[in-house]
């Protein structure tokens, strides 16, 4: 079966994209992904931190500074090891050697929060190859008074900064966390990205209530996770005209059958191929078109979208499909009705 799909502008072979982790970061897990019959790797981001204007410009000025930003250049120097480390330089020889090595589409990543010089090694990415560049605008509005519209300008400088530098398509990934998601995509999509990648997900900061420390942490993820981007994904089909990539939660087949329906040009995972291994994209991929056979679909066309948000919205989508489901779970899980009935 052909599954062969468009995203930013682009043409790939699937529509399954190894996502940014530990895997596209290496030659070796590059070219088994490849083999593997991924359409497209986005490569682990080059985060802001990592590059040496930052320091040169003196946007770390305070050694220790509450917003953690001299923490995050510490750790990408001590990972570096001895010497530091010229992480643009290895940045850009990675995408050079994936571009000779597999015959996909590799989309670089560039991961920052504020607008500044980094943004200038989109350019350098695509003198290097890069098909497309994924920005993974990665803000934490920590500061409790900055205003929302503030917090949500920079995601549009800093697409629009990056638009300025380079020819190839540029996606946007985004978190949920936004009060009104809908509208920030449309300006994003107004603003020129090619593409949005929904979502991408936060670090998991947490409390031990037993040895009293604070732990940062990143776990893998499960299918339950996918429900919000998947809903997203359904809300914006049809709605933006740049392309809407799924990621977060994909494990099976189905996990990316349902994407689909609901409106993804293309899936992503980095969970499962960690979980399960590279090859796993094979087995998502022959999964995919054995559920589309035995769904009676001849073509990837068919399939998108089928159970997107229509435009006169399906009832699921809205607060009335809300109530229902609330009244579903409440026959599931207690006596009928009882979440309507008088306290006592
Ligand atoms: C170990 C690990 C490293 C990751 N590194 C990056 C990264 O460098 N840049 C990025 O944008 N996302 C990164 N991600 C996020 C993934 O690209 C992806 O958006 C997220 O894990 C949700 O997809 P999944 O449910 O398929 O894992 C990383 C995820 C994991 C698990």
């Amino acid at each position: 079966m052909d599954l062969q799909t468009r995203y930013l502008g682009l043409t790939l072979r699937s529509p399954l994209v190894a996502s940014a982790g530990p895997l596209t970061g290496s030659l070796a897990g590059l070219t088994k992904l490849a083999e593997a019959g991924v359409g497209a790797v986005v490569l682990p981001s080059l985060f802001q931190e990592q590059l040496p204007a930052e320091d040169e410009r003196g946007w770390f000025p305070v050694e220790g500074g509450a917003d953690g930003r001299y923490e995050a250049r510490k750790y990408f120097r001590d990972l570096a090891g001895p010497g530091g480390g010229d992480w643009p330089a290895r940045y850009l020889a990675l995408i050079k050697r994936a571009v000779a090595e597999t015959d996909i589409p590799v989309i670089a990543s560039l991961n920052g929060g504020s607008t500044g010089g980094w943004t200038d090694y989109a350019s350098a990415m695509q003198a290097a190859g890069a098909s497309a560049i994924e920005l993974n605008v990665y803000y934490l509005a920590g500061d409790p008074m900055i205003p929302a519209r503030d917090a949500e300008r920079r995601y549009t400088e800093i697409l629009t900064t990056v638009k300025a530098v380079v020819s190839i398509p540029v996606a946007v990934k985004l978190s949920p966390y936004f009060s009104s998601l809908g509208e920030m995509a449309t300006v994003l999509d107004q603003a020129g990205a090619d593409g949005l990648v929904l979502f991408s997900r936060f670090l998991q900061t947490d409390i031990d209530p037993e040895t009293f420390t604070v732990s940062r942490g990143l776990r893998l993820s499960v299918p339950a996770e996918s429900a919000l981007s998947r809903a997203w994904i359904s809300r914006l089909h049809g709605l933006v005209r740049c392309s809407l990539a799924a990621s977060t939660g994909v494990d099976s087949a189905a996990d990316v059958a349902a994407y689909l329906l609901g409106g993804a040009d293309v899936v992503m995972t980095t969970s499962a191929l960690l979980r399960h291994g590279p090859q796993h994209a094979r087995v998502l991929l022959d999964g995919l078109e054995e559920w589309m056979h035995r769904k009676g679909f001849k073509s990837l066309a068919a399939v998108r979208g089928l159970l997107a948000n229509a435009p006169e919205g399906r009832p699921a989508y809205t607060r009335i499909g809300n109530l229902s489901a609330l009244e579903q779970a409440s026959h599931a899980y207690g006596s009928p009705g009882s979440h309507q009935a008088p306290i006592e």
